[in-house]
């Protein structure tokens, strides 16, 4: 008897078994007593030596194979016979949950100025991350002088002289107020780049968000009582601000704007350096010089302007101390928000 062609009949006659019975004579056939394994086997002594351990092995082989075979065939037909009369459905066994992206933080915090400002009237707008050297600076009244115009302040274009990437959202105020006529309420969010060093504090991008209005008779108190809706509504009524003269070349009066240590309430800790107060933003009414760039007549439009960056309101708001975690997608980090 030829093992190979046994070998290969065995799965064939083991796939027509269906029954405990089946299994059984298949059994008795292959590894009863009489059976063709125990007929090799006997054979075994009267093959010469060399013959011997090959076929020892092979008739070893065939039995493994077999019992095998058998196991499987067993378990299946009594596994169908139970899934007969039981489900093995365990409809109280918890589910796989699927894992929900979200959006980044960064991008919440932008969604969620955003809707404040246009819930009172104010439109997105969005400008170009590659701006020309006249909106970022020129049109903005900052001099040839400024120090922000050197390039190591700014990242200029190397093939096209007269465009980089924009340093601020500010330059959007140019681009509508050329587009469109008064009255203007514009709020822009978008990416800007700096030639920082990027440390817990500094990112060579980061975003901003930028505020206009342009209207007759808009007065210094209308960006006062815009922004404290806004500051109210991100940290909450009992936050206090205060408004600290500065310089912007595109505004005057310029301000920075402070808001009440949200750790300390104002009585000075670590997070404000003991000052009680932490910075948010700039802001003032629209310089003359602006809007002689874009041809809006300053003796019968005023208008108020102001810039805040959106990792400052979330790192504030989330109590974080590395600008760098926003961009170093560890899903550890971002999962918390
Ligand atoms: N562009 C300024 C910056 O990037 C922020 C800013 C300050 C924007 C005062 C304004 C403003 O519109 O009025 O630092």
């Amino acid at each position: 008897m030829d093992i190979e062609i046994i070998l290969s009949q065995i799965e064939e006659e083991a796939k027509n078994i269906k029954s405990l019975e089946g299994i059984e004579q298949f059994r008795l056939k292959y590894l009863g007593r009489k059976g063709i394994v125990a007929q090799l086997t006997s054979t075994i002594p009267s093959l010469s030596c060399q013959e011997r351990a090959s076929f020892g092995q092979k008739v070893n082989s065939l039995k493994n194979k077999l019992a095998v075979l058998i196991e499987d065939k067993q378990k299946g037909i009594a596994g169908n016979k139970e899934d007969a009369q039981v489900s093995y459905c365990d409809i109280g066994m918890p589910g796989i949950a699927q894992e929900i992206g979200h959006l980044h933080p960064i991008t919440q915090i932008t969604e969620e100025v955003c809707s404040i400002f246009s819930r009172i009237g104010f439109s997105i707008v969005e400008g170009p991350e590659i701006e020309s050297e006249y909106n970022n600076f020129t049109g903005l009244n900052i001099p040839l002088e400024h120090p922000s115009r050197e390039a190591f302040d700014t990242f200029y274009l190397k093939d096209y002289p007269k465009m980089l990437l924009r340093s601020h959202t500010s330059p959007v105020q140019v681009r509508a107020m050329k587009a469109h006529k008064p009255p203007l309420a514009i709020i822009v969010p978008g990416k800007v780049y700096r030639p920082d060093a990027v440390d817990a504090s500094h990112s060579f991008m980061f975003h901003q968000v930028e505020g206009f209005i342009v209207d007759k008779g808009i007065k210094f108190s209308d960006l006062k009582g815009v922004l404290e809706l806004f500051a109210k509504t991100v940290f909450g009524d009992g936050i206090k601000m205060r408004f600290r003269p500065h310089f912007f070349p595109f505004t005057e009066p310029s301000a920075e704007v402070d808001i009440s240590c949200i750790i300390c309430k104002g009585k000075g800790c670590s997070v404000c350096g003991q000052k009680g107060w932490l910075e948010i933003l700039g802001a003032g009414m629209i310089h003359p010089n602006v809007f002689k760039h874009v041809g809006i007549d300053s003796k019968r439009y005023t208008g108020f302007a102001f810039g805040m960056g959106i990792e400052r309101i979330a790192m504030l708001k989330y109590g974080i101390n590395d600008i760098r975690l926003f961009f170093e997608n560890d899903v550890r980090f971002l999962k918390q928000f």
